[in-house]
């Protein structure tokens, strides 16, 4: 099961209500929701006043992605806010293993992030306790950038090792993802795509999704054929 994960950075603000539901209605599963601090990226975004008002628009699985430093600080106050996973970036704590405990804490799923420098096998010695790795195929800290075509052989070496390993964990990848690489996208291993600019800009959002469904689809009806 392939999963959308439409990035509220790329959505109009001021109806955002509305966009969100057009996103959930279209299939989108999960609501991908990135905050950034001006210090771990260059860029501020949006934080708890936003989720937690966002919270009583949507059902989907409030996917929120941390661009800061010191995450484990505002833990407990994003699961207050509704969110339901947290991924942290690698680069930006000292104890992994100890964010990655306070997330399970709060009840949330834990997610971990590595940015397109760092390489993949950092994150194996957290697989066996995180339900998501966090792929970045572009730098951290703005929509709209172009992808990374290096990410896709990063994407296909951790699935391999997931795989290898029989580890319960998805991968999702995040920046530049549209309708003209999601095949390849998930060709390479990846679960959950994240699109900003993809999903809320150009055609209605409707039409947007249904290009990534339609992909999404066709790779399972493949996986059914074997
Ligand atoms: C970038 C964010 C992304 C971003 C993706 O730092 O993590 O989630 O919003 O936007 P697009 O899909 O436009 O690259
Ligand atoms: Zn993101």
């Amino acid at each position: 099961m392939y999963i959308l994960a439409p990035s509220l950075l790329g959505a109009d603000f001021n109806i955002l209500g509305q966009q969100i539901k057009e996103t959930e209605e279209a299939g989108a599963e999960y609501l991908h929701i990135d905050v950034m601090d001006g210090i771990f990226v260059p860029s501020i975004s949006f934080g708890m006043p936003l989720i937690r008002s966002i919270r009583e628009t949507s059902r989907q699985f409030f996917d929120v992605h941390l661009m800061i430093v010191n995450p484990e600080r505002y833990i407990r106050e994003f699961a207050e806010c509704g969110a339901d996973g947290i991924t942290f970036h690698l680069e930006a704590v000292g104890q992994p293993q100890k964010v990655i405990e306070e997330i399970h804490a709060a009840g949330l799923k834990a997610g971990i992030s590595i940015k397109p420098g760092t390489p993949v096998e950092a994150v194996y010695p957290y697989l066996t306790d995180v339900e998501l790795v966090l792929v970045m195929s572009v730098e951290p800290g703005f929509g709209g950038q172009p992808f990374m075509p290096e990410a896709y052989e990063r994407i296909s070496r951790l699935r391999s090792y997931i795989d290898q390993n029989r580890l319960p964990v998805k991968i999702e990848v995040d920046g530049g993802v549209g309708k003209k690489n999601v095949r390849e996208v998930i060709g390479a291993g990846a679960d959950i795509c994240v699109a900003g600019s993809a999903v809320f800009k150009k055609r209605s959002i409707s039409e947007n999704i249904f290009h990534f469904m339609q992909a999404f689809k066709e790779k399972e009806q493949k996986e059914d054929d074997k």
